[in-house]
């Protein structure tokens, strides 16, 4: 059973709108049972000649193919290739490039990719250079570089910091690469990479795709058949292919991305407000703060400020995970994007892969608190931050 196409007076296929989307793509493989929601297909293998295509699920499964309509859907790409995790998509992308490849990144990257690119990568041969992509020389020292891939993350984890997208993607080209944009922190409901010119967009879709913190998995996204016959290459190649369970998972959670992402916006809009004019913090973040640094940028290239807070408390390490672990309603965990709020201490967690002096040197300080904003009760997390660090709210 597929989906009806709709098509409007003038006769030309009508494009359904983000939510829409999220509930109709995806869908196929619901054989003659008139099941509304396709099964999750746990097999490892498939009868010769089926008319799939199927023959072994490292190559292939209906609950991937499903999630790929999604996603591609969902990213306004032509293609898309799920994996087991976010860091599984990220090996995918870095698989393609060959030793004395140099890849041109933003400084402030996940502590995993970094980890991936120091420790795994560079055995390899393959070079990084990171660059602060916040700071106007950057442009100009990057002018006429030769390059494999640049590699960005938009808002950056944990700073927030927010890259022009277009613009990043105007200098990768010159310097001859292509630009990869991981759209983990945004989520494709509020940001679009390949429409503002990238040419890879990836996702931990553990996070906001699913959304309920019960399933791993990654996406890499493009509008290039070449690209993604490499990532289909990966996928079986390398052993990186998701559970048919977690895809399934994903699935659902995708058809509820929308109006998730509008109440962690919203959430955390009045979150980031309060701590920082009500309390009075001097060092909250927030992409829609009209304080942030790239507040400019962030309205111009996201529809909403997302669902991630960063705070510096100005405590040492010890002090502030203390407190963390006072918080009631946000749970001290590693990961973000789901409907129940988290709270992470990245020095000691996300980025404590990172060495200590080069956390520093990029902004991720001993007392930088990084808040995931769930979707619970605005006043009640308002209320719990106060208690577990003594304001008065
Ligand atoms: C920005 C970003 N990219 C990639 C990943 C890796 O995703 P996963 O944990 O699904 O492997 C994460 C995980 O936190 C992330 O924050």
């Amino acid at each position: 059973m597929g989906q009806k196409k709709h098509h409007s007076q003038s006769g030309t296929e009508e494009k359904p709108g983000f939510d829409t989307a999220a509930i109709h793509t995806g869908l196929e493989y619901r054989d003659e049972t008139g099941s509304v929601i396709p099964p999750v297909y746990m097999t490892s293998t498939f009868a010769y000649g089926n008319p799939g295509g199927f023959d072994y699920t490292r190559s292939g499964n209906p609950n991937f193919r499903n999630l790929q309509s999604t996603m591609a859907a969902l990213e306004n790409a032509r293609f898309a290739t799920v994996f087991a995790s976010g860091v599984s998509a990220i090996t995918a992308v870095v698989s393609t490039l060959s030793s004395g490849d140099v890849v041109i990144a933003e400084e402030n990257i996940y502590g995993c990719t970094f980890r991936l690119f120091d420790r795994v990568f560079a055995k390899f041969g393959v070079r990084i250079e990171y660059f602060d992509f916040s700071n106007g020389e950057t442009w100009d020292r990057l002018k006429g570089r030769e390059a494999a891939l640049f590699w960005i993350e938009s808002p950056t984890n944990p700073n927030l910091k927010v890259i022009d997208i277009h613009r990043v993607a105007s200098l990768a080209h010159d310097c001859g690469a292509p630009l990869l944009v991981d759209n983990t922190f945004a989520s494709s409901f509020l940001q679009k990479p390949l429409d503002l010119g990238a040419d890879l967009s990836l996702l931990s879709t553990t996070k906001y795709t699913n959304g309920h913190s019960d399933a791993l998995g990654g996406v890499v996204c493009s509008n290039d058949e070449s690209w993604q016959e490499k990532m289909i290459f990966a996928q079986k190649a390398l052993g990186l292919q998701p559970s048919p369970m977690d895809c399934w998972l994903i699935s659902r959670g995708a058809r509820t991305e929308a109006i998730r992402m509008e109440r962690h916006c919203a959430n955390a809009l009045q979150l980031a407000g309060y701590l920082e004019s009500e309390i009075g913090l001097p060092s909250v973040r927030y992409p829609f703060l009209p304080s942030h640094p790239q507040h400019e940028i962030a309205v111009r290239q996201m529809k909403g400020g997302s669902g991630i807070v960063t705070v510096d408390f100005g405590m040492d390490a010890e002090e502030t995970r203390k407190r963390l672990m006072d918080l009631q309603y946000f749970t001290l965990a590693e990961s973000l994007g789901g409907i129940e709020s988290l709270v992470c201490h990245p020095a000691t967690m996300t980025h404590a892969s990172i060495p200590r002096d080069r956390r520093l040197a990029v902004g991720i300080t001993d007392s930088l608190v990084r808040f995931s904003v769930g979707i619970e009760c605005i006043g009640d997390l308002k209320n719990d931050i106060c208690r577990a660090f003594g304001f008065r709210s």
